[in-house]
């Protein structure tokens, strides 16, 4: 091998070294042709261990706010960020709330806790499980659980929402587009997702599977410090552009919360470039 040549496979090895150094934080994902495809071998949110866990931390949560006395201790942006929300929309009557993929209710026990008086109706629509669930353990004054949305808006029209709530919710769900359509479809005076994971340079869903702790599911962390096992959900990276769209048919965005750094995730063969996000929707 002649010295030029020795010295092109030096540099290209280098150059293929700094490329693998730069994409080596790029978090790999596996990618599905549809939701049903990523559902087919996993549990997903149906999983009785998550349930479990999330029914024991929402527990947990409610005998720590009850141990609390006039002085409201607030931890964490997310929440100083939902009580600007609340308090935000709130016009002097307590505010009828649904609240999709809302577990066992912690963000009904934390906002109900540190902003009393503005809570009239909180209802949860979740999977069957879970839905069950919190209709067993937590169903009580303003908290109610359902399966489906038709039935937490109840039988009249009159009874519109003034906030539907959608945290964390968005990316876990068959049909974002079909989800999105049905909150605006309320006529709910305002619509709130946060926590959500929306794709920046995608124009279509992207179908995937995330694997997790059981132990991370549910409000903040295990009091005892057991081992769980993991679980598997499937995830769709919906297109912001979108997403937007279909909310700006009849409503308009007032604040866009930034709540994590930009990333960018390999599903498949893919590179996405993921942003996590808050958006408060006023009705126009
Ligand atoms: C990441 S957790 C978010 C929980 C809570 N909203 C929060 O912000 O902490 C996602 C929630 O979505 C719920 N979920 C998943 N699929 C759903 C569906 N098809 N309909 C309603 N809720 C669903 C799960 O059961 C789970 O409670």
């Amino acid at each position: 091998m002649n010295r030029a040549k020795v010295r092109d496979k030096a540099s290209l090895t280098q150059l293929l070294r700094r490329i693998l150094k730069q994409t080596d934080h790029v978090r790999r994902f596996p990618r599905y042709e549809s939701f049903a495809h990523a559902s087919a071998s996993t549990k997903g949110y149906e999983d009785q261990d998550i349930t479990q866990m999330v029914s024991r931390k929402a527990v947990q949560l409610r005998q720590a706010l009850a141990k609390g006395g006039l002085e409201k201790s607030v931890s964490g942006r997310q929440t100083i960020q939902n009580m600007f929300v609340l308090r935000h929309v709130f016009q002097g009557e307590p505010l009828s709330v649904i609240d999709v993929g809302g577990a066992c209710g912690a963000n009904f026990f934390i906002l109900g806790h540190v902003l009393p008086g503005l809570i009239g109706k909180w209802n949860v629509v979740e999977t069957a499980g879970m839905a069950m669930e919190g209709r067993r353990r937590f169903q009580s004054g303003p908290l109610h659980f359902f399966e489906d949305l038709a039935k937490a808006l109840g039988p009249t029209a009159d009874q519109r929402p003034n906030l539907v709530l959608a945290s964390g919710v968005l990316q876990y769900l068959p049909n974002g587009a079909q989800a999105l359509q049905s909150w605006t479809d309320t006529r709910a005076d305002w619509i709130y997702l946060t926590r959500t994971v929306l794709g920046a340079n995608c124009a279509k869903p992207v179908f995937t599977a995330q694997t997790t702790r059981i132990s991370d599911h549910g409000p903040g962390p295990l009091e005892s410090a057991e081992h769980s096992g993991v679980a598997c959900q499937p995830m769709v990276v919906n297109p912001l552009g979108a997403v937007r769209q279909i909310l700006s048919r009849s409503y308009c965005c007032e604040y866009l919360f930034e709540e994590e750094r930009d990333e960018t995730t390999r599903i498949g063969p893919c590179l996405v470039r993921t942003i996590t996000a808050g958006f408060l929707y006023k009705r126009t």
